[in-house]
């Protein structure tokens, strides 16, 4: 059960007459310290404001009133018109004694079942992953757990970019300077090669256009020598010529209108084109079905761009038809409120892009599962075009749904940038995990020499994992953060590893003891609170619930782990100061006992909501 939404009830049928109750309600919070008891009413100011009353006689009725048994006596006023509840002890041990043979842990089936579609991970194929894959595969998967845990109808799916300009790189490539030999090896390194050299190809020029631009339009009008004296003074300029900055711009262009070229035709059906196509993209899936399997993240579909190519001359249509789309400068576009820019969805050249298949997307998706709420877990640079697009969507009729784009800052190196090898590359996904399982290996070497090798590896590989997760998921994920390896696998702090850690230890408690959980479970024993370490410990475990209900509504992981992080501390300071297996009576040591257990079941719980396993011993 959720307490603070019960509470929530019992206050909103209280609230003073001719009030909100529904504002009243949502006043009610955790209390925000020990001392202004378990959760407070935090509403009557207001009420007194807008009705100019002494806040302190509105509590005064609101505590008459308010029914809270048998969870709760009556309200303590405090302060200017505070009402600070706290929960009976003995309704605490009850509920906890119940929760030992409830298998969700308090989790009920919502009373409104939604659908949410979870649009999550997403690469652009034909790529490897990179470490930038990590926060909306781990944000996106965990959302999904979450809410699925809540009892909702959760679909999950990998929007691939699996039609985009990429291809027409890749397929380039392989028309002039493919190894085939390598590819009949190891295809997607092949693949992945000649996607980097068709860069490699192309970036020069495009940068020296950026930086250049001033010396190269001096060059086109002839002024030779304005154009060297120009290019002398910029930054690293002295070490090129204008002629070869031309040269190098346009060989660039060269490249980059051939791999145009071949995307077009593929867009358009080209035969061989096509045929590329299909041949390259079963080995595209299959790598990072490989990450994919490692990390434990599944799909239930992966309907990628590609899917909705033959959709989108229809969209465009019906939105023409509708006048929602109009022509500008011989391409189509959607003027939406609040936005400078037109929301562009056919190009100059008849191209369909991103944004039309996103609004195919979104017809499709109502089509076949009406959605509630549709989730799109993507980097916050795409702001921009989620907003257009959800504009776009509604005044086309979708406005029976929520649309979110769940957004995240970017994951920096030590120099506070984004992430980079020491060449320059962005870091693959691949050996950002390696190098997490061989970090985690370390720690479990020196905190485990006990567990033999194998073992040890075990371990390491679900330590490592973990720690990548949690350390994602435990940010604000609309902050940037620094990725530091070391931090991730600590045996403190706020990381995976701890909670991993803190679930371990309680197992060997029951190890120590020779106690099977199982036995302890089907004995049901009575909770005892005798403790303030205790209480917190056992009251903590009961706000499970509220934890993920807020997550989910917040859709933000990083309250679960903030969660998790406070029930492993008290879970601490309980064993530190709480005798269990040496406990003065029977009956203690195993209420003792079901209070560790029922900790390590909420531990398990949460991390698995995040992706994580845990492990009996480390
Ligand atoms: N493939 C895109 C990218 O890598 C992300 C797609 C996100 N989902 C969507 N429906 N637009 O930028």
């Amino acid at each position: 059960m959720n307490i603070l939404a019960a509470l929530r009830a019992r206050f909103a049928q209280s609230t003073p007459l001719g009030s909100d109750p529904a504002s009243f309600a949502a006043a009610v919070r955790q209390a925000s310290e020990p001392k202004f008891g378990d959760y407070q009413a935090n509403g009557c100011m207001a009420i007194a404001k807008a009705t100019k009353l002494n806040p302190r006689t509105v509590a005064e009725g609101v505590a008459k009133n308010v029914d809270l048994e048998p969870m709760a006596s009556s309200p303590e006023i405090a302060g200017p018109g505070f009402l600070n509840v706290r929960i009976h002890d003995a309704w605490i041990g009850a509920q906890l004694q119940a929760l030992i043979l409830h298998n969700r842990l308090g989790l009920v089936e919502p009373a409104l079942k939604k659908t949410v579609v979870v649009d999550f991970s997403s690469p652009n194929v034909a790529k490897p992953m990179h470490i930038g894959h990590v926060r909306s595969t781990v944000i996106g998967d965990s959302l999904a757990r979450i809410y699925s845990a809540l009892g909702h109808e959760v679909i999950r799916d990998n929007h691939l970019g699996d039609w985009g300009s990429q291809f027409g790189m890749i397929i380039w490539g392989w028309k002039n300077h493919r190894d085939e030999s390598a590819y009949a090896a190891d295809p997607v390194t092949e693949l992945a090669r000649l996607y980097r050299m068709i860069q490699a190809g192309i970036k020069p020029g495009e940068t020296f256009a950026e930086n250049y631009k001033k010396v190269l339009e001096l060059d086109a009008q002839g002024k030779l020598i304005e154009a060297d004296a120009l290019l002398a003074k910029l930054p690293d300029g002295h070490a090129h010529t204008v002629e070869s900055v031309r040269t190098q711009v346009a060989k660039s262009k060269a490249i980059a209108d051939a791999t145009r070229v071949e995307t077009a035709k593929l867009h358009s059906g080209d035969l061989e084109n096509r045929a590329l196509w299909e041949q390259f993209m079963p080995h595209c899936l299959a790598a990072l079905q490989g990450i994919y399997d490692r990390l434990g993240v599944k799909f239930d579909v992966q309907l990628g761009e590609s899917f909705y190519d033959n959709m989108l001359a229809d969209v465009v249509q019906e939105l023409e038809s509708r006048g929602l789309a109009v022509a500008s400068e011989g391409a189509t576009v959607i003027f939406t409120e609040g936005s400078n820019s037109p929301f562009l969805i056919r190009k100059r050249d008849g191209a369909f892009n991103y944004a039309t298949s996103d609004l195919a997307t979104i017809k499709y998706r109502k089509q076949t599962w009406n959605p509630d709420l549709l989730l799109y877990v993507v980097d916050h640079r795409q702001s921009d075009h989620f907003k257009q697009l959800f504009t776009a969507a509604r005044s086309w009729g979708y406005d029976d749904m929520t649309l979110e784009h769940v957004a995240f800052g970017a994951i920096l190196g030590n120099d506070r940038r984004p992430m980079k090898t020491r060449d320059g590359d962005v870091v693959g996904l691949e050996s950002v995990l390696n190098d997490a399982v061989a970090a985690a290996r370390t720690v479990i070497d020196t905190n485990s020499p006990d567990l033999d090798a194998e073992e040890r590896a075990r371990v390491a590989e679900i330590v490592g994992l973990g720690a990548i997760k949690y350390a994602d998921l435990s940010q604000n994920r609309l902050s940037d953060y620094v990725f530091d390896l070391d931090k991730m696998v600590a045996l403190n702090g706020n990381t995976g590893a701890y909670m991993q850690y803190a679930y371990a230890r309680i197992r060997s408690i029951f190890r120590r003891g020779e106690i099977d959980p199982e036995a302890l479970r089907a004995s049901n024993p009575p909770l005892l609170i005798t403790t303030p370490t205790e209480r917190a410990l056992a009251l903590k475990i009961l706000q499970l619930p509220e934890a993920l209900e807020l997550a989910a509504a917040e859709l933000k992981p990083n309250v679960l782990t903030d969660y998790l992080f406070d029930l492993a501390n008290k879970f601490s300071t309980f064993f530190e100061e709480c005798p269990v297996l040496k406990a003065e009576t029977p009956e203690l040591r195993n209420s003792r006992l079901a209070l560790g257990d029922l900790t390590a079941r909420a531990l398990k719980l949460g991390l698995s909501l995040l992706g994580i396993d845990v492990v009996e011993r480390m």
